[in-house]
């Protein structure tokens, strides 16, 4: 089955070691730029309603601002309970300076 490209956002959209909302389709991600690299998962914690992309960023992993759980945003696991279910990633592509994503 061949993947589909989806463009993102630019990269300047987002913040050095930031996160942004994207909604794309049924897709609801979390894009994140750390130190220049970016990172996609989905936005919604496996915890509960969570919004990673307005979480505490610290270096690779996401802490989600509803109980504290958090993810390493390059693998999905889980670094901190109460989270127990991987967040999904998505492999990331920059062309022409907009972050995508391979699905
Ligand atoms: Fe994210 Fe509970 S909703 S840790």
């Amino acid at each position: 089955e061949a993947s589909t490209r989806i463009r993102l956002c630019s990269t300047s959209d987002v913040d050095w070691d930031g996160a942004i909302r994207v909604e794309e389709g049924d897709l609801t991600l979390a894009v994140f730029n750390v130190n220049g690299v970016f990172y996609v998962t989905d936005d919604l914690c496996t915890h509960g309603p969570g919004s990673l992309s307005e979480g505490y960023l610290d270096g690779h992993t996401i802490e989600c601002d509803f109980h504290n759980g958090a993810f390493d945003i390059r693998t999905g696991e889980v670094v901190t309970p109460p989270c127990m279910i991987p967040i999904k990633t998505y492999k990331v592509v920059i062309e022409d300076e907009h972050v995508t994503i391979e699905v």
